[in-house]
């Protein structure tokens, strides 16, 4: 907004809905300190599910999992609020971080953040494919220090990824435990709705949907349905104003 502001700007945020007291004073301090004037905080969850514009103005059940690089967001939101909401700390960054450990581990090999954001991006799969490719794999041998390549197989990455696969879909089950049993009907047949660039994990939907036992997709553009939540919410303040946190 440039260095010269009349009016200090209303903003709006999406937060972890676990958020505690001392981490929304962070971040209104944060945003405060670069000028925000009123701010209006969202829970994350809530924003991906007006993003890919789920009815969660109804008295139905809608189930939002939102997959993103630090957490994974999985609520129950009926009458635009929470109903039933649990976060697990490990999404994109984790798998990252186990593909990492995967090549150390089985082929001595240490690769940059990024190298494992591109295998991940290009190659890694929640199930095994039918026609896997073998990826070049370019970095420094962890015994002597030298330049390495490594070839593996696609369908190697499996392996590594499942567990935080499995830590997401045990999340979304105890949400549903959470959940009121009269919301039951519209989950299982809508099923869950996938957000946020985790979701873009080949075969990722089709994972959730078998170790959960319901049909998951992947929302229109994953990576800005929070966004795109958000600037509905800040133009119709009062229709989600039993979510919004003001301050
Ligand atoms: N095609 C893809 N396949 C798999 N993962 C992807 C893809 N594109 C992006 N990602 C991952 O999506 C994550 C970022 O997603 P997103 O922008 O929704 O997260 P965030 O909102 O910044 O994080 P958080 O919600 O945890 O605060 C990163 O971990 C990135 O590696
Ligand atoms: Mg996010």
């Amino acid at each position: 907004m440039g260095r010269i502001m009349i009016v200090k700007p209303e903003v709006i945020v999406s937060a972890p809905a676990g958020l505690t007291s001392v981490e929304e004073r962070a971040l209104t301090q944060a945003l405060a300190s670069v000028g925000a004037g009123k701010i209006y905080i969202l829970p994350e969850p809530v924003a991906a599910a007006i993003g890919a514009g789920m009815p969660i103005n109804l008295p139905t059940g809608n189930l939002i999992v939102n997959l993103g690089g630090g957490t994974a967001e999985v609520a129950v939101l009926s009458l635009n609020g929470v109903v039933a909401y649990e976060s697990y700390r490990g999404a994109g960054d984790a798998l990252n971080e186990a593909i990492t450990n995967y090549l150390k581990r089985k082929h001595n090999l240490i690769i940059g953040e990024n190298t494992a954001e591109d295998i991940k991006i290009q190659f890694a799969s929640a199930l095994e494919v039918k026609n896997p490719v073998q990826i070049e794999v370019k970095g420094k041998n962890s015994k002597n220090g030298q330049p390495s390549v490594v070839y593996i197989n696609s369908n190697e990455l499996v392996e590594p990824t499942r567990e935080v696969l499995n830590n997401i879909a045990n999340t979304v089950k105890r949400v549903l435990t959470k959940t009121p049993p009269e919301l039951m009907a519209d989950i299982i047949d809508n099923g869950m709705i996938l957000s946020g660039g985790t979701s873009m994990l080949k075969g990722i939907d089709e994972f959730l949907t078998k170790a959960v036992g319901i049909p998951a997709s992947v929302v229109d553009e994953p990576l800005t349905c929070v966004a795109r939540g958000l600037d509905i919410a800040l133009h119709n303040l009062n229709s989600y104003k039993r979510s919004i946190k003001i301050t």
